[in-house]
């Protein structure tokens, strides 16, 4: 039986991931599709309830993003947020207009009773941010929330099941936003939360099974990372040993990180697992080589070379190759390209096309980052593995500045891993989102123990974010700072000065190149 889904229609609203965690937080299947999906992709399935998104532009300007008027008609009910709400009220005959005043923030709304508010007081703050608003609703329409300068600021129609919202239930400034959102898809839509992690592992385990024929294999490349290493936890579960990882050891990782994934990855799940040493082959290729995107790229190909050479000394049979796309990534593959090239991101992902395989394996592709969290700790992955922090494909080569050397990698993996190690002890590795040191180019002058030294300036990275597109500076505690800077200095060799970087992203970038 297919899950029940929520289909969101995404009109370019910045909440419209989170509607779809929150709904996925509450057991219920969620999709975002573009706002004119066909009808029948909308419909497809076990599709029990719609929802319009907020969106930049206003319904009446003349190329206004619109969704086809007969989704009102499927029988499926419907909530429109913020700007999804005004469409449905223009769409039914209804009309929109500029407010006088533009609310934006948290604004007080007054609640009349509707199924959409039950068991909400009459009075909560919500988030508001629009500049148009409902003039004068469609026919069978009742107001059931205003503000003092929104009269309409939610509708119904109870009988056809359409409902919306001026404001934005999905976001946490919203007074009692998750219980709107629970009362229209499991009251209204009647939903009873069947997305649990493990009826999803069974169910793709299943999918798995049935797409990868009985004598054919799997190739994946395995990181270590959280996605590579969940995806070849089910894959596993699905097909057992024939499942074959290549882990490339490019000599950029962290201290004992290669021998973590090849412990857990040869005793808990034991899979076929070719650990390539290829870091001689990357220092070499890397020799002289100082500037950023060059380095990145050098890493990058080099990464493929190796790869394709371990897959043909495997001689298996090129069937199928795995990877971790999650959910996230498809979404974004789906809006407007051609924004521009900050850093030249290198993953796994580019493989399969170049190694020509004959279909590609993602069982993450419909999971948010927290969900493949939860179904890697379900399988029995180990927690300092689930909840990893991220790490670069380029490794520690992005955290060296300039020309790279084994010499001046092990500054940072010996500084990184006493980073780790005090933010660990002092709990802040689980409210600090990345960490790491950064070992900059620049060496100055310092006295130890009565001699002159002149050694390099070592920095310090901790920030916090939730979508990595922007970030602020962790506030590490000053005493944390020092002791760990004191560590550095006695403990790695040609570290005199550390620093504590303290720019936010923009203009920074988390990462130093
Ligand atoms: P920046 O430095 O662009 O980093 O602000 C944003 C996030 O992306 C990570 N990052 C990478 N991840 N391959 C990856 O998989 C890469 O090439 C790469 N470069 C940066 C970075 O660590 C941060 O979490």
């Amino acid at each position: 039986m297919e899950n029940q889904r929520i289909v969101i229609l995404d009109f370019g609203g910045q909440y419209t991931q989170l509607i779809a965690r929150r709904i996925r937080e509450c057991h219920v299947y969620s999709e975002v599709l573009p706002y004119n999906a066909p009808i029948e992709n909308i419909k497809k399935g076990n599709t029990v309830g719609i929802i319009l998104s907020g969106g930049p532009a206003s319904v009446l300007d003349e190329n206004a993003p619109k969704c086809s008027k007969e989704i009102f008609e499927l029988g499926i009910p419907v909530l429109g947020i913020c700007y999804g709400m005004q469409l449905t009220a223009e769409l039914l005959g209804g009309s929109v207009v500029k407010a006088s005043t533009r609310e934006y923030g948290r604004i007080a709304v007054n609640l009349e009773e509707s199924k959409l508010f039950e068991g909400l007081p009459k009075n909560i703050e919500a988030w508001m941010s629009h500049t148009y608003q409902v003039g004068n609703m469609p026919d069978g329409f009742n107001c059931i929330a205003h503000t003092e300068t929104c009269p309409v600021a939610a509708m119904a129609n109870d009988v056809k099941k359409i409902y919306g919202v001026q404001f934005h239930p999905e976001v946490s400034h919203t007074d009692f936003g998750t219980q709107i959102i629970i009362n229209f898809i499991k009251g209204i839509c009647g939903c009873v939360g069947d997305w649990t992690v493990e009826a999803y592992i069974e169910k793709t385990v299943a999918q798995i099974k049935d797409q990868v024929g009985e004598n054919e294999n799997v190739l994946l490349g395995l990181s270590g990372g959280v996605d590579s290493s969940v995806v070849a936890a089910l894959l596993y579960k699905a097909i057992g040993d024939r499942l074959y990882c290549v882990y490339v050891d490019h000599g950029l990782m962290r201290k004992d990180e290669s021998a973590q994934v090849k412990e857990v990855f040869t005793k808990q799940f034991p899979v076929h697992l070719s650990a390539v040493d290829a870091s001689e082959l990357f220092f070499d290729r890397l020799k002289g080589v100082t500037d950023p995107e060059t380095k990145r790229k050098i890493i990058g190909n080099t990464f493929v070379d190796v790869f394709k050479a371990e897959a043909d000394k495997l001689g298996i049979s090129r069937d199928y190759f795995a990877q971790g796309t999650i959910y996230p990534d498809v979404i974004e593959s789906g809006k407007v390209p051609g924004s521009a090239v900050i850093k030249s991101h290198h993953n796994v992902n580019g493989l399969p096309a170049e190694l020509g395989f004959k279909g590609l394996v993602e069982p993450l592709r419909s999971l948010f980052k927290d969900e493949v969290r939860q179904i890697g700790l379900a399988l029995g992955l180990p927690d300092y593995m689930v909840f990893r922090q991220p790490f670069p494909g380029p490794g520690l080569g992005i955290r060296v500045l300039g020309e790279l050397t084994r010499d001046k990698v092990n500054i940072v993996r010996e500084s990184d891993a006493i980073l780790r190690e005090e933010f660990a002890k002092a709990g802040m590795d689980k409210s600090v989102s990345q960490y790491f040191t950064v070992l900059t180019g620049v060496r100055s002058v310092g006295v130890m123990g009565d001699e002159r030294t002149y050694s390099y300036a070592l920095a310090i990275r901790a920030i916090t974010t939730t979508d990595f597109m922007t970030a602020d500076v962790a506030e590490v505690p000053f005493k944390l700072l020092m002791h760990i800077g004191s560590r550095i200095v006695g403990e790695v060799k040609h570290v005199n000065r550390v620093l504590y970087d303290i720019t936010t992203k923009p203009p920074a970038s988390i990462e130093w190149e």
